[in-house]
């Protein structure tokens, strides 16, 4: 296997992980009591960006558990979300049954997206950490481009990379990381626990970001 197919394999364990931990959400930072009672709103300021989908293909790639795909067939959309993780889209799919929401979930990696689809799209959605599993972004992009209708786009919603690049260290905000991490060297974490505050300790620690 390549440098790149052993962290994405990485990568994918750890995110088989973490999913039966942010739907179990016992610290409430995905809110999915709130999300199953529709009380969970797409955030405010996608909300405020993306206009009226009512009747919208709409593609939510890395959609993970499926939370913000289904959020956005209740606001109209004609929605397939995908991920490469099969415990992320089988939750997707128990959580669609479970609302009653109409949705495709497919699983695959991102950059086989347009091999595992069919159709084209008015939106392709991609929000909130998703482009720093990525090796390459030329070919995201390229993938993103055959995904959609001549019309559509792309929306994009994520922290500003400057202020990714910091980490707190007493107390202060200092510049930790580079911009342009090589893809062939990517950051490497070991990391516990998983970012919602669940202390479940995490067996498969290790990303490649
Ligand atoms: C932080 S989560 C995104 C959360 C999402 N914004 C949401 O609304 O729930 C990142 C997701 O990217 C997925 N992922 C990472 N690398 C991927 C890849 N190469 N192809 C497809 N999905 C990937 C992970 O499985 C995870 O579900």
């Amino acid at each position: 296997m390549s440098d790149i197919g052993t962290f994405l394999a990485a990568n994918r364990r750890n995110w088989d992980e973490r999913v039966p931990m942010h739907r179990r959400d016992r610290n409430g930072f995905y809110a999915v009591e709130r999300f199953l009672r529709d009380e969970k709103p797409l955030h405010a300021i996608v909300l405020g960006e993306l206009g009226d989908i009512t009747g919208k293909r709409v593609i939510h790639l890395q959609c993970h558990f499926g939370l913000d795909t289904l959020a956005l067939a209740r606001h109209g959309a004609i929605v397939t979300g995908l991920d490469f993780s099969p415990a992320a889209i089988e939750e997707a799919r128990r959580l669609a049954e479970a609302t009653g929401l109409s949705a495709e979930f497919v699983c695959a990696n991102v950059y086989d997206a347009r091999h595992a689809v069919a159709g084209d799209f008015d939106i392709a959605y991609v929000t909130w950490g998703t482009i720093c599993w990525l090796p390459d972004l030329t070919r995201w992009a390229q993938t993103i481009a055959a995904l959609l209708k001549p019309d559509g786009f792309l929306y994009f919603a994520d922290a500003h990379p400057n202020m990714l690049i910091l980490e707190e260290r007493d107390g202060r905000l200092v510049p930790e990381f580079a911009l342009d991490t090589p893809p062939d060297r990517p950051l490497v974490f070991d990391e516990p626990q998983t970012y919602t505050g669940d202390a479940t300790p995490l067996t498969a620690s290790r990303t490649y970001q």
